[in-house]
């Protein structure tokens, strides 16, 4: 029988670098990716679009139960108002559980027949891969993600002050903590990396030591 495939599942709150070192062990490992922030986002987007308000619990179910993988790869899933409203659409249940088949379902069967698959998001090693082989919590001091991703928002071209990325950070990572549905919270048996003082490569190195002790997968 085929070997079950292996589970990384990178938790942590918004700007920690859960993106960049789930792309790059991925690559590295030849895994599948899949950023499950992105569902809750194209979520969000198709409410928007729709004319509708992210509180708006039938609206937003209705959009989760409709999302494609053309929306996935939608434009402007990283706006501003998208960002803020995915955050709503996540505090609700049946949304999240619309989308719980198919996170679940990439990692049991990752595409393109990969070996195994890494999965970033919130709720990745507590609710919907509980059983994942390696399961880390990146963390950062608040600060230092706000700085992060207001170096981000420069680079791409937008505008921001850090006072106010830092505002809507906080306003986010309260939501996602505090929500009742699978609130962002590190599993018990989770690696917790605390990236505040490291670079990415460093970020990188610590988790492929640590799958490594967990998997007799090599590159
Ligand atoms: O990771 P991100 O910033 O793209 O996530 C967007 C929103 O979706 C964020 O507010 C938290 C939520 N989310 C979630 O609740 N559970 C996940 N597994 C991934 C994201």
């Amino acid at each position: 029988m085929a070997e079950a495939p292996v589970v990384v599942a990178i938790d942590g709150p918004a700007a920690s670098g859960k993106g960049t070192l789930a792309r790059r062990l991925a690559a590295h490992l030849g895994f599948a990716h899949l950023d499950t922030g992105l569902l809750y986002r194209a979520t969000a987007r198709r409410v928007i679009d729709a004319g509708g308000d992210a509180a708006d619990g039938a609206a937003a179910l209705r959009a989760a139960r409709s999302l494609t993988a053309a929306d996935l790869q939608g434009e402007g899933l990283r706006e501003e108002t998208v960002t803020a409203a995915a955050s709503v659409v996540a505090a609700n249940a049946a949304v999240r559980a619309a989308l719980f088949d198919y996170q679940r379902g990439f990692a049991a069967a990752p595409p393109d027949g990969a070996p195994g698959a890494v999965l970033e998001g919130r709720d990745i090693g507590t609710v919907v891969c509980p059983d994942a082989r390696v399961k880390i919590f990146l963390d950062a001091h608040e600060d230092v993600r706000a700085r992060r991703r207001l170096r981000e928002l420069l680079q791409r071209g937008a505008k921001g002050i850090h006072a106010e990325v830092l505002r809507d950070l906080r306003a986010r990572d309260a939501r996602d903590r505090g929500r009742a549905a699978a609130p962002l919270a590190p599993a018990e048996d989770a690696f917790v990396i605390d990236s505040s003082t490291m670079d990415a490569d460093e970020v990188f190195r610590q988790a492929l030591a640590l799958i490594d002790t967990r998997t007799t997968i090599r590159k």
